[in-house]
């Protein structure tokens, strides 16, 4: 007899997330990726149709409105998204007794720590994406309260195939400008779409408990530290100076230190995620295979040792 296969359903199947959810699916997972084409997750009726039309083991809810400066100008918008989505979808899961991991972000955090922050630290969001990601945490952990089978995975500085992000950005600008200024005094991990995804299925296999967790690469780096690994694995060299956020005033504040604690992943799975230099050279090597196949002659593969 055949066991049958674990069923996932994931929505926002076409950003970084579903991307990588999609390209790192375990053998015996079964997993269907919903685009905010096939679902609009702030229509409740669809999300319980889409549910009782797939009949998923576990919902992984990737889809957001993760644009933070355009989510600081319309604060509705993004409430209704990211709390009112992420309240449908964890909703619709409970009453069918379907999984459901909800994601967040460390947007829901002050950033005004200095050492990580735990799962139980206190939130205090500030800006308009950071309490849209929230009221949808607390939608998630409502459900949880009434019986639900829900984790809530907050994790950070996400970068891969599928969206934009900010290693793209800096290789793009890198290539075209004579020189950058990044801004070194927000700090955070930067996370290749691909670990965290592992690490989503992983949690999935091993039963994770409900609850919150955090699920982000090891280390950590401001934006220019990182930008200048990026730099120098693709082998270029602008130079990158440093700057503080001031210089470069954005519509939404972002957390100075996002650092989140991963001591209870670790735990859980034995290992944490790989370091995040590990991360943006399995990146590279993935868009250089990628250009390659694209155009033979001009692929440019990242240089230097990640570890
Ligand atoms: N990227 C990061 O750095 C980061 C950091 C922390 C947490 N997170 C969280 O991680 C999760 C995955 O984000 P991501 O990095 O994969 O972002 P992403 O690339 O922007 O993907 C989000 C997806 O959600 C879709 N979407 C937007 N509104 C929707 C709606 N009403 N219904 C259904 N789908 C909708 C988007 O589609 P369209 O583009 O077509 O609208 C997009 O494909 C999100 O919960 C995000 O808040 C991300």
């Amino acid at each position: 007899m055949t066991e049958r296969r674990v069923r996932v359903l994931v929505t926002g199947g076409g950003g970084i997330l579903g991307t990588a959810l999609a390209r790192t699916r375990p053998r015996d997972v079964e997993l269907v990726a919903l685009r905010h084409a096939d679902l609009d997750v702030t229509d409740a009726a669809a999300v319980g149709a889409a549910l009782d039309r797939q009949r998923p083991d576990w919902v992984i809810h990737g889809a957001a409105w993760t644009d933070v400066d355009a989510c600081e100008q319309d604060p509705a918008r993004a409430l209704a998204i990211n709390g009112g989505g992420t309240a449908n979808v964890a909703a619709a899961a409970r009453t069918r007794g379907v999984g459901c991991v909800c994601v967040s972000t460390d947007y829901v955090f002050a950033g005004s720590a200095t050492t990580p922050y735990a799962e139980d630290a206190p939130v205090a969001p500030h800006s308009s994406y950071g309490r849209s990601k929230r009221a949808g945490e607390e939608a998630a952990l409502r459900e949880l309260a009434a019986g639900g089978r829900i984790l809530v995975v907050r994790t950070q500085w996400v970068f891969g195939a599928g969206g934009k992000n900010f290693v793209d950005t800096i290789a793009r600008a890198a290539a075209e400008r004579p020189a950058l200024k990044v801004v070194a005094d927000q700090v955070g991990c930067p996370t290749w779409s691909h670990h965290l995804a592992l690490a989503l299925h992983e949690l999935l296999a091993a039963g994770a408990e409900p609850g919150i967790w955090h699920v982000s690469a090891d280390g950590q780096a401001s934006w220019h530290e990182f930008a200048v690994a990026i730099v120098a694995a693709l082998g270029l060299a602008t130079p990158v100076a440093p700057c503080t956020s001031a210089e470069f005033p954005r519509p939404a504040p972002r957390p100075a230190y996002g650092v989140l604690s991963k001591r209870k992943l670790a735990a859980r799975l034995g290992h944490g995620l790989p370091h995040w230099r590990e991360g943006l050279f399995g990146y590279l090597a993935e868009r250089a295979k990628a250009g390659a196949a694209e155009d033979p002659q001009s692929p440019v593969p990242p240089r230097g040792n990640p570890t």
